[in-house]
């Protein structure tokens, strides 16, 4: 049977990869982000494979319903749900206007859980799976990104937990983390200048990683030896290491 595979933010870096991947595949793709035209070029570069486009500003009150009342008009049922769509701002936290930090907190995290609430009985109907992406941040508090690593460990604790809940049920979730990864993450979270980025993995490699976990129904992948060794790290370390670990690593080399 064709799978049909939900993923959002697919428009740029590892959700751009996760949709190239599922494209060499008979797969029924849904992409939503905001970005229309650039969505409707993927769709023009895959004239084999069904693609749906949703136009969603995923921050929005309420965008998680109407994506799943748009998918179910379209009489499509889900078997994958990627939560890919988020980002991350750098700055002293009461330096950084509220608006796009509170934005950054609805699309990381409730955008997030409102799409696995919505999807989860279709999902369960299929034996299906969804991964959420969240980060080697969700494993220290971050200062200087505290609002962006918060929500990377809400995104992990949630993750962990339902996947724990559905056990049994045949839906896996997975919890992808990456660490720095070569995306636009970077230019939208004003990082270009910044010591963490300064070593990231290819997105396609991110991508590759996560989609293999998922497959297997593994809880959470870390991609990359360095940064699977950072969070075990992480495990066993005064959490003010980390805090002050990420502090050095997030302050920009250039002023
Ligand atoms: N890159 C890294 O170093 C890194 C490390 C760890 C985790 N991550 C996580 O990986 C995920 C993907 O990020 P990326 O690195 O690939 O960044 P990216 O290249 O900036 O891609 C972000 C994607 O999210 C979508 N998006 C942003 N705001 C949105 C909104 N309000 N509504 C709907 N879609 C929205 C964007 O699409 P539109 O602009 O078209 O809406 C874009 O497709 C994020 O959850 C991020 O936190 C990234």
């Amino acid at each position: 049977m064709v799978k049909t595979i939900l993923i959002t933010g697919a428009t740029s870096g590892i959700g751009n990869a996760f949709a190239k991947l599922f494209a060499h595949e008979p797969v029924h793709l849904i992409l939503v982000s905001r970005n229309e035209k650039m969505m409707g070029k993927m769709k023009d570069e895959m004239p084999h494979r069904n693609v749906t486009i949703i136009k969603k500003d995923l921050s929005a009150v309420n965008a998680a319903r109407e994506v799943y009342q748009e998918v179910k008009q379209r009489g499509l049922v889900v078997d994958r749900l990627i939560n890919n769509a988020g980002f991350g701002l750098i700055g002293r936290f009461d330096q950084v206007p509220i608006e796009p930090m509170s934005d950054m907190i609805r699309l990381n995290c409730s955008a997030l859980t409102e799409l696995s609430y919505y999807f989860l009985a279709d999902i369960r109907s299929r034996s299906g799976k969804i991964m959420n992406v969240a980060s080697t941040a969700a494993y220290q508090p971050g200062p200087y990104m505290t609002v962006y690593f918060a929500t990377k460990a809400f995104v992990l604790s949630f993750s962990e937990a339902l996947s724990e809940e559905l056990k049994g049920s045949g839906v896996t979730v997975t919890a992808l983390c990456p660490g720095p990864t070569h995306t636009n993450f970077g230019t939208t979270a004003h990082a270009e200048n910044v010591r963490l980025f300064s070593r990231s993995m290819d997105a396609h490699r991110v991508a590759k990683l996560g989609y293999q976990a998922m497959e297997r129904g593994k809880r959470v992948v870390i991609p990359g030896a360095l940064n699977q060794f950072g969070a075990v790290a992480a495990k066993f370390l005064p959490r003010i290491l980390g805090a002050k670990a990420v502090k050095m690593a997030v302050r920009p080399t250039k002023h």
